[in-house]
């Protein structure tokens, strides 16, 4: 069993929902930064998974621990896909919801259909393991809610928008922790007892 796991990322969001949902396994997930991996990866893959490992490569070549990165981004069907693999590039932070409902103003209801996608990699000195996750849903017409972050506030599932739930409420649906759930499922199939 591995007890040890490093996440790439700086964000500490997605660190502290990999805690909760890997302590089961008592695994013990540490952020790059505590590893001694201050850096910031390029994103400069052409798609989710190929940024994932990008991101796993870059700090696994310093901390030689088992990692986990994640990419993820919105897709939305009626521009094709896109914002996609450059979500987080899309607009200036902050303003990546107006711009989204600027570009959909003429999108009738039914054709706002959208998902969010999560890649995430798992990599260690043997193995590299991909999992994925998605959560389905609408675009509105307008910003509903405060919590959350990105996307979240004019991404509908169900009734409510992302940034109208809780963060439980959030993950139990969320694309993330899909990816994550499958992750685990993964890890105590390979180390469980
Ligand atoms: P990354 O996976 O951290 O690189 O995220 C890419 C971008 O996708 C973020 O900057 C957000 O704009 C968007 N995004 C990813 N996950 C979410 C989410 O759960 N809610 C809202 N936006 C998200």
């Amino acid at each position: 069993m591995i007890d040890k796991l490093v996440m790439a990322t700086n964000n500490a969001n997605k660190l502290r929902e990999a805690r909760e949902i890997l302590a089961p396994l008592g695994i013990e997930v540490i952020s790059q930064k505590e590893a001694g991996a201050d850096i910031e990866a390029d994103e400069i893959g052409d798609s989710f998974e190929e940024n994932a490992v990008i991101k796993a490569q870059s700090v696994y070549d310093i901390v030689g621990l088992p990692v986990i990165a994640d990419d993820s981004g919105l897709c939305v069907d009626a521009l094709d896909g896109r914002p996609g693999v450059h979500s987080a590039r899309y607009a200036p932070k902050g303003k990546e919801c107006d711009k989204l409902l600027e570009e959909m103003k003429d999108v009738p209801e039914d054709e706002r259909s959208a998902r969010f996608e999560c890649w995430l990699v798992y990599m260690d000195y043997d193995s590299i393991e991909v999992v994925t996750g998605s959560c389905e849903g609408r675009i509105g017409f307008e910003k509903r809610g405060e919590n959350g972050f990105g996307y979240d506030p004019v991404f509908i599932s169900g009734e409510r928008t992302l940034a109208e739930m809780s963060a439980d409420e959030k993950n139990a649906i969320s694309h993330r922790g899909a990816a994550m759930r499958a992750l685990y499922d993964l890890l105590k199939e390979r180390y469980g007892e």
